[in-house]
């Protein structure tokens, strides 16, 4: 059984994955209606992703006999300025996010609790590919400039991104349901 503690900085994990999902979703709706439909989708496979990470700690709360008291998500906001803007904004969330992480595998360091330390490795490991796939989107975004053609090249290769339910989750329950 898991300790409260352990419980109660998963529970605010699962409320900051929940916001994340919000705030890419709020954001795919602004790229939208500037008719800039691949980075929308970009963004909506991100939303979906950041679903995922909330479930999947969800899930393992539950596994762990653990008390899943979900809490009140603040409205994201709904102007996000350019494209290198908004892809600034996302990867300074996704540090910080990296930060709560690193901060959630102290706790369980702290807490002895190691099958906690051992799922959190995952989300270490998705944190670093997330900053990467950010921060390579900025990079581009800076280095072709924001006039219309080149938003068009990158919209178009960021219309190719699917969703891809991680193979983890074939041990969730999520996915036997
Ligand atoms: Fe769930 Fe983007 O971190």
């Amino acid at each position: 059984m898991i300790n409260q503690k352990m419980q109660d900085g998963i529970n605010g994990q699962i409320q900051a994955e929940m916001y994340s999902a919000n705030l890419y979703l709020a954001m795919s709706a602004y790229c939208e209606n500037k008719n800039l439909k691949g980075f929308a989708n970009w963004l909506r496979v991100q939303y979906q992703e950041e679903t995922f990470h909330a479930t999947y700690l969800l899930d393992y709360l539950l596994s762990r006999g653990g008390k899943v008291r979900l809490q009140t998500i603040d409205a994201p906001p709904a102007e996000f300025g350019s494209m290198s803007d908004l892809f600034q904004k996302v990867l300074e969330h996704e540090q910080m996010v990296t930060g709560l992480i690193n901060g959630l595998y102290e706790v369980a360091v702290a807490e002895k609790d190691v099958a906690t330390q051992i799922f959190l490795q995952w989300y270490v490991n998705e944190q670093v590919e997330e900053e990467a796939n950010v921060s390579e989107i900025l990079d581009k975004l800076v280095l072709l400039g924001e006039k219309p053609s080149e938003l068009l090249y990158l919209d178009k290769e960021l219309a190719l991104r699917v969703f891809v339910l991680p193979a983890v989750a074939n041990t969730t329950k999520t996915k036997q349901a």
